[in-house]
C-alpha cells in the first residue's frame, strides 16, 4: 500500500488527476487498446475531474480510448435529475472531455430488473479486460463504493439498502439536508468487484474521514468498515490531506511522509 499524504484537499485533487493522466500516457491506449477507469460521484474527487478536464482542454491527455465505468448509482432517480450520478458524471466530467459516451457505463438504477441490470454490468466490465485503475472515496463509516457496514467483502455488483450515516451524509452534501429527499437504495459494485482491478486508487479529504482512514489501514480487515478490504489488494494507492491522517498514529504519518520522494516519482512526467 502507498499512503500519499498532501497538505490540502485541493492538493490532493491536483496530485489525484496527474496520477490518472499519467496513467492512461503510460498504458499508451488505442483502438485496440482501450484503458478501463472505475470512477466515483461525491464531493471528494471533485477537484480532481477539475484538473483533469484541464489537462484535457490544454491536450496533455486524452480520454478518447478511456472506457469508465462508474462505482454505483441510486435506484428509482430518474436519470435527469440533479442528483443522480448519471447526471453527476456529466456535468462535471464527461461533457467537459473527449470521451464517447458509448464508452461510459454508469448502471442504470431505474431498470425493471435491477439484479440483471447488476449482472450486465459485471459482464461488461470483463467484456472490456477488467478494470485497470480504480478510482474511489470511503465514507466516514468506512464504506467503500456504497459497500455499507456489514456488506460482504467478497460481493459483486447488487442492490444495497443505504445505511443512516450515509442518508445524512449525501443529504447535506446534495439533497438539502433533506433526508426524506435521499433515495434509500443503490446498485453498487461490490468490494469483489473493487478489488479484481489491476490497481485501485482512494482519495480520502478532511478531518470527518479521519477515523475511517485509521480503521482501514491501521487495524485489521473488518466488514464493519469495508474499506479495510483494501488491505487484501496488491496495488492500492491511498491519497489524503493532512487533515484526515488525525486519527493514524504519528509514527504511520512519519513513515509515508518520509517515503513522499519515492512518491513524487509517481507523477514525474518526465521519465
Ligand atoms: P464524498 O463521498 O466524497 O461525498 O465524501 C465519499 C463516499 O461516501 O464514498
Amino acid at each position: 500500500m502507498r499512503l500519499v499524504i498532501l497538505d490540502t484537499q485541493k492538493s490532493v485533487g491536483e496530485w489525484a488527476a496527474k496520477y490518472v493522466m499519467k496513467r492512461i500516457k503510460d498504458f499508451q491506449p488505442g483502438p485496440d487498446k482501450f484503458f478501463r477507469l472505475g470512477l466515483p460521484t461525491g464531493k471528494t474527487p471533485l477537484e480532481m475531474y477539475k484538473n483533469l478536464i484541464e489537462y484535457q482542454r490544454q491536450g496533455k491527455v486524452s480520454f478518447k480510448y478511456v472506457k469508465t465505468f462508474n462505482m454505483d448509482e441510486y435506484v428509482d432517480l430518474p436519470r435527469d435529475h440533479m442528483q443522480s450520478y448519471h447526471n453527476f458524471m456529466y456535468q462535471n466530467f464527461f461533457q467537459h472531455i473527449d470521451i464517447d459516451p458509448k464508452n461510459v457505463h454508469i448502471l442504470d438504477g431505474n431498470a425493471s430488473d435491477l439484479n440483471a441490470e447488476c449482472e450486465r454490468f459485471e459482464a461488461e466490465i470483463v467484456k472490456a479486460g477488467g478494470i485497470e485503475l480504480f478510482i474511489g472515496g470511503i465514507g466516514a463509516d468506512g464504506h467503500i463504493a456504497f459497500n455499507e457496514p456489514g456488506s460482504s467483502l467478497v460481493s459483486r455488483t447488487r442492490v444495497k439498502t443505504l445505511a443512516e450515516e450515509t442518508l445524512r451524509g449525501n443529504a447535506s452534501s446534495f439533497f438539502d439536508n433533506d433526508m426524506s429527499k435521499v433515495p434509500k437504495r443503490a446498485l453498487t459494485v461490490g468490494c469483489g468487484t473493487i478489488l479484481d482491478a489491476n490497481e485501485v486508487m482512494i482519495l480520502i479529504t478532511g478531518a470527518q474521514k479521519s477515523f475511517a482512514l485509521y480503521k482501514t489501514i491501521e487495524e485489521g480487515i473488518n466488514h464493519m468498515w469495508t474499506a479495510s478490504c483494501l488491505q487484501q489488494h496488491k496495488n492500492v494507492l491511498l491519497i489524503c490531506d493532512d487533515d484526515a491522517t488525525l486519527e493514524l498514529r504519528v509514527k504511520t504519518v512519519k513513515y509515508f511522509k518520509g517515503l513522499m520522494s519515492v512518491h513524487s516519482k509517481l507523477i514525474d512526467e518526465t521519465d
